[in-house]
């Protein structure tokens, strides 16, 4: 096995849970109707976010993550009942600056001290990528934040994955890419990344051309994984 230089990481569900939005809100005075359902909400914005994403790449119809994103919302909020525009908001500010997950900022780290290159690679817009990485205070532990915006398609588009040999040039087999979206890490392992799926809620694998070679449950291995 080559010895891996670069460890590139999927943003949304990978770094940052995406589920903190609807939960935080549904945590807030005033909000108990929301919290009844924040669940449903929180799964029906994700699904709907990624098949706009998935739909706009097939038709050729791009349109940037953060509208992608806001679309997803209207579609889960009018599905349970609770269009208004307040709310909308609201979620969106707490989108804007997402959580981490707890052992982000150690394993970050511990790959930077070894002297690995680390990256993100991701759907989202720079704007709310700036947003996310400032708000969870990764910017120091990061080299690159990719945006597919430089190429004006959303993943899986080969063009995507083909970003990370331009910005850090290396070749596939020397990046361990990370992602926790299933659908992401197939089509990683499919493009020669050493690929890892972050499996937190232990579903089965996605049937597609490719297989990721690694699986976890969260991120604490990472380092390990490439000698850090
Ligand atoms: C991303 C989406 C897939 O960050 O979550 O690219």
């Amino acid at each position: 096995m080559t010895k891996m230089t670069t460890c590139v990481f999927d943003a949304y569900g990978t770094l940052f849970d995406v589920a903190a939005a609807a939960r935080e809100l549904a945590e807030r005075p005033g909000r108990e109707a929301f919290a009844e359902v924040w669940q449903q909400v929180a799964n029906d914005w994700r699904l709907k976010q990624l098949q706009y994403s998935w739909l706009r790449a097939v038709a050729r119809d791009h349109c940037d993550f953060w509208s992608v994103t806001g679309d997803g919302l209207d579609w889960a909020l009018e599905r349970a009942g609770l269009a208004d525009m307040e709310l909308r908001e609201e979620l969106m500010g707490l989108y804007f600056t997402l959580s981490a997950y707890p052992e982000v900022p150690e394993m970050l780290g511990r790959l930077k001290a070894a002297g690995l290159q680390t990256g993100i690679l991701s759907n989202g817009s720079p704007d709310m990528l700036r947003g996310a990485v400032e708000s969870a205070g990764l910017s120091d532990l990061l080299d690159a934040v990719l945006s597919v915006e430089d190429v004006g398609v959303f993943k899986p588009d080969m063009r995507v994955y083909d970003m990370i040999g331009q910005r850090f040039g290396c070749a596939p087999g020397d990046v361990l890419f990370v992602s926790a979206n299933g659908w992401d890490a197939a089509f990683g392992a499919a493009y020669g990344f050493d690929t890892l799926w972050v499996n937190r809620g232990g579903e089965p694998m996605d049937r597609l051309t490719g297989k990721p070679g690694r699986e976890a449950r969260d991120l604490t291995g990472v380092a390990a994984l490439v000698g850090a």
